[in-house]
């Protein structure tokens, strides 16, 4: 049996902004936060560093890139150089972010903490933020509460160890001391076209798990959602 994961697939498609409501809604959200040249922003699980490269075009701040897969990190790397932006990519993870406390105007999580050890990951977003400085997250979130057979199923397609409701997003949050909490659920009505970066030599097993992540998302449209995710140091 393959031991190849969702996040492998992610990585070996080389999909940009690979999170619901894709680059339109990264857009929306940024668009609304109050971002300068002098912030400092890091972007944990960065993927391929669209959303990155992005916030340096928009917004020409100093954007860190965070990054654990190392098919992520090479496609990150291209894209920065190639269109020469002063991105820093670091390779590490959100679990023991290598940055000192207090550094950060802004921490966003697209689609991360979903995959990792949540409180641990909670802390050290927490740790890295300025005081005042704001988390901003969209995060696989359900609904209500599935069946347990159902729940094991899903939880080891997708590589995670929980599948959590607002509520619990909200008990995390407020656990690991951050203030001003807001938790939305997203409205994306426009359409991003997708961006793809493969890989040579794709193993098949990739096809299997895209198809098994397009029947999740149908047989589990109205459970298997997200939320956008606000919070303050
Ligand atoms: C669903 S993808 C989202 C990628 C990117 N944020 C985006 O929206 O395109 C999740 C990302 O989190 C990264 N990731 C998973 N565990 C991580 C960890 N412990 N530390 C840092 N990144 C991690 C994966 O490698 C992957 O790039």
């Amino acid at each position: 049996m393959s031991d190849l994961t969702y996040i492998d697939y992610l990585a070996k498609f080389g999909v940009g902004c690979a999170h619901p409501g894709g680059f339109i809604l990264t857009q929306d959200i940024l668009a609304k936060e109050n971002i300068k040249q002098d912030s400092k922003i890091l972007d944990v699980g960065c993927g391929t560093g669209r959303t990155a490269a992005y916030l340096y075009e928009q917004f020409k701040t100093n954007v860190v890139g965070l990054e654990i897969h190392p098919i992520m990190l090479e496609k990150a790397e291209k894209r920065f150089l190639s269109q020469q932006l002063p991105i820093q990519l670091v390779a590490g993870s959100v679990e023991n972010i290598p940055f000192e406390r207090n550094m950060y105007d802004f921490v966003l999580s697209e689609s991360v903490l979903a995959f990792v050890n949540k409180p641990s990951a909670l802390a050290e977003i927490y740790r890295v933020l300025k005081p005042g400085g704001k988390l901003i997250a969209n995060e696989m979130t359900i609904e209500s509460k599935l069946s347990e057979e159902e729940q094991t199923k899903i939880k080891q397609f997708y590589n995670v160890d929980s599948l959590l409701e607002e509520e619990d997003w909200e008990h995390l949050l407020n656990t690991a001391g951050f203030c001003n909490i807001e938790i939305y659920k997203g409205t994306h009505d426009g359409y991003a076209v997708p961006e793809y970066n493969l890989s040579p030599n794709l193993e098949l097993e990739l096809f299997n798990i895209l198809s098994q992540h397009g029947h999740f998302l149908s047989l589990y449209q109205d459970i298997l959602t997200y939320r956008l995710i606000t919070c303050t140091k």
